[in-house]
């Protein structure tokens, strides 16, 4: 096996790994334990995502909800546990729909307040410009298309895009026009497999599928959903490696049920003290009790 290179992963290192047809292994994390779980595994990139949303904070079914400040917090947490990976840090919705200058304004935050080596952000259309914008500022960007969970309301919910011929070729512009904005790579959501490699084999920038086929330069999922984390109804395209909630939730029940019978703590988890100086402890005690 050869040794892995030390330092962070460079960003032309992406390009090349499609060139060379290297698979790229991208994963979310939000955490300190994630961001060191995720390096340990040889991950090539660690989305922060604002999946944070569903998956850390609790909101149902959307990722409009989480703030800038809140997704500052968690990339500056990854970051500072992730030498290799590349880190992305997703823009939240409103952080850069307004205009390029707020993109910009908080794409500079991501960068400089949390450490995120790329910004993230969703659409096509008026981001195309602020996918511009944000690489003119020296900044780089992963676009996002198909499936934008940020815009599930206007497109009728979390459902597989460009399933139409017309909706397919819009598809294939837009990932032109990101890839011509100065995009560094592109995260490809729930569109038909076949699409997927079209639009792979016109770019000359990475694509990244989560539910667009195996023909995508890269692959990434949702580190609860991978891991077993997420309880209830999962997208068709996520697999999962190991039932951690089904680990946890006997482990936390193991616990109550031993420290209610008193089988925990134990005698190995317990801080022992001499004889001598226990006995010196008490008569101090009982002498302080009952004085003279
Ligand atoms: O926020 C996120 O986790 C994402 C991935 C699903 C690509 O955008």
């Amino acid at each position: 096996m050869s040794a892995v290179p030390a330092g962070k992963l460079p960003l032309p290192e992406l390009a090349a790994m499609k060139e060379r047809g290297d698979k790229i292994v991208m994963v979310t994390a939000y955490d300190a334990p994630g961001a060191r779980f995720a390096e340990d595994a040889g991950i090539d990139i660690i989305l922060v995502g604002d999946t944070a949303a569903m998956v850390v904070l609790g909101y149902e079914g959307t990722t409009v909800p989480v703030t800038v400040d809140e997704m500052l917090f968690l990339t500056r947490t990854v970051a500072r546990h992730s030498h290799r990976p590349i880190v992305v840090g997703d823009m939240p919705f409103g952080s850069y729909q307004v205009s390029d200058e707020d993109a910009v304004r908080n794409a500079i935050r991501f960068v400089k307040e949390a450490g995120a080596d790329v910004v993230k952000l969703e659409g096509a259309g008026p981001m195309v410009s602020r996918v511009r914008s944000i690489v003119e500022a020296g900044i780089p960007v992963m676009a996002h298309v198909g499936l934008t969970p940020q815009s599930a309301t206007m497109l009728g919910g979390f459902k597989t895009q460009g399933k139409t011929a017309e909706g397919a070729r819009k598809l294939v512009a837009d990932a032109k026009e990101l890839e011509a904005a100065g995009a560094m790579s592109l995260v490809l959501e729930a569109i038909p497999a076949p699409v997927a490699a079209r639009i792979t084999s016109e770019l000359r920038i990475p694509t990244i599928g989560i539910g667009a086929g195996p023909d995508c330069d890269g692959q990434v999922l949702v580190y609860h959903d991978l891991l077993g984390l997420t309880e209830g109804h999962l997208p068709r395209f996520v697999k999962r490696y190991a039932n951690l909630s089904r680990e946890i939730r006997d482990a936390l029940e193991a616990y109550a049920a031993e420290v209610r019978s008193g089988a925990f703590p134990g005698q190995e988890h317990t801080y022992a003290m001499s004889e001598e100086d226990l006995d010196a402890f008490s008569a101090g005690l009982d002498q302080a009790v009952r004085p003279g």
